[in-house]
């Protein structure tokens, strides 16, 4: 039973830099031998960094597949994340300089969020919010946004956040499943210059969502609005109307914080539940150690949409809760030009930076001329999460962003397990260029083969052996679905639904979803790996692999590559590609066919949908293509998929 094989030898390794590691917060492997004799002690260690009201009584109980984390501790989120920074002197220190796409700038100190978070808390209230409701929000990257979450947490009701991005429907379905009492959003955001039609999108979704009892508007793009008397309401209204101090709820440790719900392949979205106290805990452990947080002097910039759980995490709960200044931005990468990031970085002195492979594989493509225009000296280190990240990428993100000294650590993590657990403690572990390298102080991660036994070294199936403190805690709703989807396959542990391998020095490389392995001959390849063989060459900066089904070896691989600064393939050009893949990982992973395409389909938070392309490359019909960010993408692919040439 061999799981998943593995062809991939990545030889390259880079220490921590001198300068970097003089300064770190972690040198050495203490935080992992402290967690080792007792990892239960080691979380509850964690847990004092916030501050409660009272202590728990258990630190965690554990009844598979459902934990509770420090039970009996009482404490509330918004005053981690807030009040705490102000009482101890530092309501000057910024907590967000905003940038909205079209240049418009606010500076957010701690004292100012503590006041709106405060007055909006007071607003929901006013319109019926309690303890143990939920709250829907719909909102573009402003401001506002975080000051609506946290002030859910603050009178201890439950937030459920829409990406901005999603269509009425999804808003409508979300709603309903949450029953949210309220819904907060936006008259509109704005998009590459035009206007994302936030309230008109709620509007049609609210005929069927009878829930929600009050809308909130925020005036951002200023079109003329219809506004729903007695149910909508206009932000600044309700804002300076309210009463300036709220007394913060007294939570328990276990009291849900907020849902949010993740798309599973095709079948309808899980609410996934994230509770207050070991959630808090965990990111603000993950936000502090994986990124050498030093909230004094860095300015952190996480680069996703807080729609997403990176954004919840490591833009609002983790970066908050340790009191840091980070950068929120409205925009897009190319908007009004393609250097809008490296400006960003050079004008606010961006220290760490946190994004996606999706979009350093973009940046690869443009060229690095555009970085090359901005003084990016200020940053120190570079993360990535949401995808594998190819060594190439990799490289390139390390050389042409990070100045060949800024340590790139890969986080491994997903929506339900809330933060990062596998990652780099960039002070201390020595990286490969496309591996996460190993799980973090307290976490219990193995691959295992297709019958559940742990593999020393090699490929297999990611599984998570004991609780961690921000795990979900279920699937809104429904309790079987919970145990089904990620504790049925492998018993005893969880399942997160990915391939990985691990090398003979214990690091751990990602492989891609399971769904997408792909079978050649009886052998089941990763797309990671053909995939970054395939970035590998210069002439790459984007590749998608799937197999589809062949009379000979059962599947054969089919790549789809986008080529840097806009090249255009021609048939010698594959040639070249897929010998380079026979040459770098065997024969047996060259692709049957090259698709040379200018992109890929991808969800909109930049994840590749090879499920699309194997429709494609098994010329059917599309299956669903809601979560699609751009519709035209795959049109385009399906025409060059049909004039690209077989080979043998
Ligand atoms: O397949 C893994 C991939 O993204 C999945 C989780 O997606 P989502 O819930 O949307 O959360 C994304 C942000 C945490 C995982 O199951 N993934 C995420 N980070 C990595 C990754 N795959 C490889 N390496 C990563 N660093």
């Amino acid at each position: 039973m061999t799981g998943i094989e593995s062809f991939s030898s990545e030889e390259r390794s880079f220490p921590p830099p001198e300068p970097f590691k003089d300064r770190a917060l972690v040198t050495d492997l203490s935080l992992h031998e402290e967690a080792d004799r007792d990892w239960k002690g080691f979380w509850a260690r964690q847990a004092l960094a916030l501050d409660w009201y009272d202590e728990w009584d258990t630190i965690c109980d554990w009844r598979l597949p459902f934990a509770r984390w420090f039970d009996g501790g009482t404490l509330n989120a918004s005053y981690n994340c807030v009040d705490r920074h102000v009482a101890a002197g530092n309501g000057d220190r910024v907590a967000y300089h905003w940038e909205g796409e079209p240049g418009d700038t606010r500076t957010i100190t701690y004292a100012d969020l503590l006041a709106d978070v405060q007055r909006f808390a007071n607003v929901l209230r006013d319109l019926g919010v309690r303890r143990g409701d939920r709250v829907a929000i719909y909102m573009p990257m402003i401001p506002e946004l975080p000051v609506a979450m946290l002030a859910c947490t603050r009178i201890g009701a439950a937030h459920s956040v829409v990406f901005g991005g999603f269509s009425s429907d999804a808003l409508r379905d979300r709603i309903v499943d949450a029953e949210a009492k309220v819904l907060v959003t936006a008259d509109g955001g704005w998009r590459r210059g035009a206007i994302v039609p936030l309230k008109a999108n709620a509007d049609a979704s609210l005929h069927a969502a009878p829930s929600i009892e009050a809308v909130v508007v925020v005036r951002r793009t200023g079109q003329e609005l219809p506004m729903q008397d007695g149910r909508d309401h206009w932000w600044h209204d309700v804002m300076a109307s309210a009463a300036t101090e709220c007394e913060p709820e007294r939570m328990g440790s276990e009291d849900l914080l907020y849902l949010l719900y993740t798309s599973g392949t095709t079948a309808k979205p899980k609410g996934i539940m994230h509770t207050t106290g070991g959630y808090l805990t965990q990111v603000a452990f993950t936000h502090r150690y994986v990124f050498d947080l030093r909230p004094d002097t860095d300015v952190y910039w996480c680069a996703a949409d807080i729609g997403w759980v990176t954004g919840h995490s490591y833009i609002v709960y983790g970066p908050l809760a340790n009191g840091a200044t980070g950068v929120l931005f409205e925009g897009t990468p190319d908007f009004p030009e393609r250097d809008r990031w490296w400006s960003i970085i050079e004008r606010y002195g961006v220290t760490i930076l946190y994004t996606a492979p999706t979009a350093i594989r973009t940046f690869m493509k443009w060229g690095t001329a555009e970085p090359e225009k901005h003084d990016l000296s200020s940053l120190r280190l570079l993360g990535s999460v949401g995808e594998p990240i190819n060594p190439e990428a990799w490289m390139w993100y390390r050389r042409h962003v990070g100045g060949d000294r800024c340590p790139v650590v890969d986080t491994w993590w997903q929506t339900e397990t809330g933060a990062i657990l596998i990652a780099p403690l960039p002070g201390a572990t020595t990286l490969k260029p496309g591996s996460a390298t190993f799980p973090l102080p307290g976490i219990a991660a193995e691959v295992v083969d297709d019958s559940g036994q742990p593999v020393q070294a090699g490929g297999g199936y990611l599984t998570l052996t004991q609780p961690w403190p921000s795990m979900l805690r279920g699937i809104y709703g429904d309790p079987e679905r919970y145990h089904q989807t990620y504790w049925s396959r492998f018993p005893g542990r969880y399942f997160a639904g990915d391939g990985a391998r691990v090398d003979d020095e214990g690091y751990f490389w990602f492989m891609g979803r399971v769904d997408d392995v792909m079978n050649v001959s009886g052998h089941r390849v990763s797309t990671t790996e053909v995939e970054s063989a395939l970035v590998d060459h210069p002439s790459v900066a984007e590749a998608a692999t799937v197999g589809a089904s062949d009379e000979i070896t059962g599947q054969a691989i089919i790549a789809f590559v986008t080529l840097k600064g806009g090249q255009e393939g021609t048939p010698d050009h594959g040639q070249v590609l897929r010998q380079h893949v026979a040459t770098r990982i065997g024969a047996i992973a060259r692709p049957r066919t090259i698709v040379f395409t200018d992109d890929l389909p991808k969800t909109r938070s930049g994840k590749i949908m090879r499920r699309l392309l194997r429709d494609v490359a098994e010329g059917r019909a599309l299956g669903d293509v809601t979560t699609l960010a751009d519709a035209s993408v795959i049109e385009e692919i399906k025409k060059r998929a049909a004039a690209a040439p077989e080979e043998d």
